[in-house]
């Protein structure tokens, strides 16, 4: 199976030792789902992971898309998937959620 061109990490705020977990899973139920659906639509080359805390999450929930180095915050909808995923393909990053 060939290296997909792009990744989505998705912060489902993992943390090691007894450190309580930060916020972003709570917030991103079902739209792991819809990512991977939007992808599909959208014949994106683009892998979905989940990850640990990424130190971001008082902005959270946060996504990152690799390796274009593309921090999102707030993404806790369908609308802020799909502007992200439209950004993706037009090649213009949706700046309403871009972490800077
Ligand atoms: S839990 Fe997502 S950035 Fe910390």
């Amino acid at each position: 199976m060939a290296l997909p061109e792009k990744l989505i990490l998705v912060c489902q705020s993992f943390r090691l030792g007894k450190e309580p977990k930060g916020i972003c899973h709570k917030q991103t139920d079902g739209l792991l789902q819809y990512i991977e659906e939007g992808i599909l639509d959208r014949g994106l080359d683009v892998q979905v992971a989940t990850t640990g805390c990424l130190k971001q999450c008082e902005k959270g929930p946060v996504l990152v898309i690799q390796p274009d180095n593309l921090w999102f915050k707030g993404v806790n909808s369908e609308e802020a998937i799909d502007a992200i995923l439209d950004g993706m393909e037009s090649g213009t990053p949706a700046a309403e959620y871009l972490l800077s």
